[in-house]
């Protein structure tokens, strides 16, 4: 059994990774201020194992070293950010604080406390604008907003005391991450959520009407290519980068997608596909800072960690449809 710090793990990436790691087996520790999370989240994980909650802000230095004097961690994950594109090009300043201000002090609090592993939650943004396709990790990186550029800082700043320091990394660059846990349990609960097929599938409910919101870009239908890798896939990586780094595996940065990009209009037929219904829709404001193609080479994955995504659009939906029936306006606190 281990002893795991998770950041961010009352919001959606970070809590199907708590509840993971408790139905492993493992002792977790959260990390999370509720300013984009929820605390009904953290109710629910309480069902799944040993779980300490600290509500810590990750720019409060002193806050996030005193969770590091109650135990002693085999391994941080960082999911801790804010991760919206469109405020972060309207508010860049609260971009660089959180993301880079906040990894920072776990970072000193890792070093002071002689904490080893961590595994970075990075995002496909750090790319920009593709130059060629599928994406693989040496893809250059000049970041289209403030929100990637805050990531591609925080990914420097981890490198270089990884160097100076020895902790061991993992750099996980997400694409388009969807679905809800299996059991329908947890799932994401943005209010206003901009993730695409979150968004699709409660507009097919008639939950809330689906805001087509994406700028017209440069493909053949006008709208944005995208990588959409399921949640729960996503953290088979995760428990499979905790073993690697346990096991002596050495620091590196893996993309995870699925190696498939789809397009928005054709996200939308396979959703309407999936739960046969036409899905209402109405236009938005067009999104800024937005690329126009970003699919991923997940080859690195797969030879490194023997990861490969397992599960389809469909079944992202399924377990979204159970979530939505069970909270279909996410969690209330
Ligand atoms: N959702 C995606 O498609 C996607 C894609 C690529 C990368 N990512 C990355 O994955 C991570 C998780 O994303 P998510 O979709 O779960 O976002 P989320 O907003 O649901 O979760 C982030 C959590 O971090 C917490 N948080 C933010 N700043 C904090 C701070 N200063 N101190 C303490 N807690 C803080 C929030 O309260 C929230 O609970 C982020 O680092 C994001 O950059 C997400």
């Amino acid at each position: 059994m281990a002893d795991i710090l998770i950041t961010g793990g009352a919001g959606y990436i970070g809590s199907h990774a708590v509840k993971r790691f408790l139905e492993e087996g493992h002792k977790v520790t959260v990390i999370d201020n509720l300013m984009r999370g929820f605390g009904e989240a953290v109710d629910v994980l309480t069902g799944y194992g040993d779980l300490t909650f600290h509500q810590v802000d990750l720019r409060n230095a002193n806050a996030v070293r005193s969770v590091f004097t109650k135990a002693h961690f085999d391994a941080v994950l960082h999911f801790g950010a804010l991760c919206l594109v469109n405020e972060s090009m309207s508010a860049p300043e609260l971009y660089f604080e959180n993301n880079v201000y906040g990894t920072l002090n776990l970072l000193k609090a890792m070093k002071e406390f002689s904490v080893k592993n961590i595994i970075f939650s990075s995002t496909c943004a750090v790319y920009g604008e593709s130059v060629y396709l599928p994406i693989n990790e040496e893809h250059p990186k000049k970041p289209s907003n403030p929100y990637g550029e805050s990531k591609l800082m925080a990914e420097n700043i981890i490198k270089w005391m990884s160097q100076i320091y020895g902790f061991n990394y993992l750099i996980f660059r997400y694409f388009n991450v969807c679905g809800a846990a299996e059991d329908g349990s947890i799932g994401d609960s943005k209010k206003p959520s901009v993730l695409l097929l979150q968004n699709l599938v409660r507009g097919a409910m008639g939950i809330e009407e689906f805001e087509l919101t994406c700028p017209k870009v440069d493909t053949p239908d006008g709208t944005p290519i995208r990588d959409y890798v399921d949640v729960n896939d996503l953290i088979d990586a995760h428990y499979l980068g905790f073993s690697y780094l346990e096991q002596g595996g050495a620091s590196n940065e893996i993309n995870l997608g699925t190696g498939r990009g789809s397009s928005v209009e054709e996200m939308i037929q396979e959703v309407e596909k999936a739960i046969n219904v036409t899905i209402p829709r109405k236009r938005g404001d067009a999104r800024k800072g937005e690329s126009a193609r970003l699919f991923a080479s997940n080859a690195k994955a797969q030879q490194l960690l023997n990861w490969q995504p397992k599960r389809d659009i469909k079944k992202s939906v399924e377990c979204l449809q159970k979530w939505y029936v069970a909270r279909p306006n996410g969690y209330s606190y």
